[in-house]
């Protein structure tokens, strides 16, 4: 039979700029700077802090060292390089479902929030947005976008939807011209001008001054300080470390199965450990100097520290959607700054949104010998398809569901596998040996330790800690409006029977291979 050959990275600063790519999101833009706003400020970022240190970057290097070893064995994804490393155990490639199925939910409902970054891109440029003055007023904007208020059974607005066709377009143009030719192309123009936006906007929101004579105290350096000055009280509340965890888990795109993929085009002598530190920087610099620096300071000023929570509280992407265009509109060429703003979001969405679809595509390609643009059809037929629940309920409820399952837990089950398979399965040794294998730079020993004991333990605790608390209600859709369940129980039963769909791939991709052996 005919073996197709495997795609690979053009160069080195390619793949670093793809996982930074990936890594570089919504999540640092959006996500981040809302969870410190819901997490009072200062509070949350020691948790952040320990949380990078002790699970993102071990896992960082965990999955760039299994997709590498996965590789070797012509595997890009989790079922086939939990395989490669536990061959005795015929259960363990069906826990490596989960390091498809995670990717594929979060590409569903993040390919559409995306897609509202390139709406609104156009909004701030045609000056829609500068007719809001007000919080309500905007918000009337971003309903009206997503159609919540149309009159009709389903949510969705001509412009959304046609916002959403574009992105969705843009999204399979680019998986379908490859590893080389589409994701790294991209990453390499876009990452370089998403940080130029990035540092222009900053620049413009560390100049605001104190815009509010009658409020002195709302200025940047008392909402920088918002942020960092540090609540050590707030260490006691399981709740902000478990949201700090959440965080380190969406921002690095660890434990979703997406640099296992991307690491599984490295070539043998390839190093990791310089290349998955510096994925890790580039996010953080985009993550804490450009996305901490952005929103929350800028609000601060406009609109003081309580009102801050409060916004965040209405909803995460409030302070992105809602309060960012209102704080532009206070100064001079809003239009050009909202669409900066937008733009920098779009590119930031566009760049993790195409590695999202990698593993699924790997997987066809890899495990069942179909071409790539064979394979990318049948992603985008697959997706555009489920992408639906998402746009047409949305105010049901469906994307905080498939996020929660896509994009929260699956991360920590995935996280946690993956960790013990590699510190004890594999065994430690074996694992330190393989990391370091072409590496650039030693690892400090003591995450020889961390990577054993601590990072699976604190996964565990963490895991342990939400089926105590969370389970029961969870199942119960306790805190779901009765309206809603219906749209939920149709949520959860999609993902089940997708669940259940990709495991029996995996089960036939098995047995094909027993018998072209
Ligand atoms: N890591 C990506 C983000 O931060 C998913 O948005």
């Amino acid at each position: 039979m005919k073996k197709i050959k495997r795609d690979s990275w053009g160069s080195r600063l390619g793949i670093i700029m793809a996982v930074a790519g990936s890594a570089v999101g919504l999540g640092n833009f959006l996500r981040f700077p809302g969870q410190v706003a819901q997490n009072g400020g200062g509070a949350f970022m020691i948790p952040y802090f320990v949380s990078l240190l002790l699970l993102g970057i071990p896992l960082m290097w965990i999955e760039w060292t299994l997709g590498r070893y996965g590789g070797g064995f012509e595997h890009g994804t989790a079922p086939g390089i939990f395989h490669s490393i536990w061959q005795k155990n015929r259960f363990i490639k069906y826990f490596g479902v989960i390091g498809i199925f995670g990717p594929l939910v979060i590409f569903i409902y993040y390919t559409y929030i995306a897609s509202w970054t390139l709406g609104y891109s156009f909004l701030s440029m045609t000056g829609k947005c500068s007719q809001a003055t007000t919080q309500q007023g905007m918000k009337e904007i971003l309903v009206n976008y997503q159609g919540l208020n149309n009159g009709g059974l389903f949510n969705g607005s001509n412009l959304s939807i046609l916002f959403f066709a574009i992105t969705f377009i843009i999204n399979t143009f680019i998986i379908y011209h490859g590893i080389k030719g589409g994701i790294e192309r991209l990453c390499k123009i876009a990452m370089p001008i998403l940080f130029l936006c990035g540092l222009v906007i900053l620049i413009r929101v560390l100049t605001l001054g104190t815009p509010n004579p009658l409020k002195p105290d709302w200025n940047i350096s008392n909402g920088l300080g918002y942020m960092w000055n540090p609540d050590f009280a707030a260490l006691k509340n399981p709740k902000v470390w478990l949201a700090a965890a959440g965080q380190i888990f969406f921002t690095l795109s660890v434990g979703i199965g997406v640099i296992l993929t991307y690491a599984s085009y490295l070539s043998k002598g390839d190093d990791v450990v310089l290349s998955g530190l510096s994925a890790v920087s580039t996010n953080e610099l985009a993550e804490v100097i450009l996305g901490g620096s952005i929103i929350i300071p800028a609000a601060f000023v406009f609109f003081g520290p309580a009102e801050i929570t409060n916004i965040a509280q209405g909803g995460l992407f409030n302070l992105g959607f809602v309060t960012m265009p209102l704080v532009l509109n206070h100064i001079p060429f809003s239009a050009i700054f909202g669409f900066i703003w937008f733009f920098l979001l779009f590119l930031a969405g566009i760049t993790s949104s195409v590695s999202l679809a990698q593993p699924a595509i790997a997987f066809l390609e890899d495990e069942f010998d179909i071409s790539r643009k064979k394979a990318v059809l049948i992603f985008a037929a697959v997706t555009l398809f489920l992408c639906i629940p998402g746009i047409i309920f949305l105010s049901k409820g469906v994307v905080d569901e498939l996020d929660f399952w896509g994009g929260t837990f699956c991360l920590v089950l995935f996280a946690t596998v993956e960790s013990i398979l590699f510190g004890w399965v594999f065994g430690i040794d074996k694992a330190w040996q393989e990391i370091h294998h072409g590496a650039d730079l030693n690892i400090p020993r003591i995450y020889k330790f961390i990577i054993k004991y601590v990072t699976p333990a604190f996964l565990l605790i963490i895991l342990g800690w939400w089926f105590l608390k969370e389970w029961l209600p969870l199942i119960m859709m306790k805190g779901v409006a009765s309206e809603n369940r219906i749209y939920i129980l149709g949520t959860r039963i999609m993902l089940l029977v997708l669940f259940i769909l990709i495991a029996v791939l995996v089960k036939l991709a098995w047995k094909r291979k027993r018998v072209v052996k």
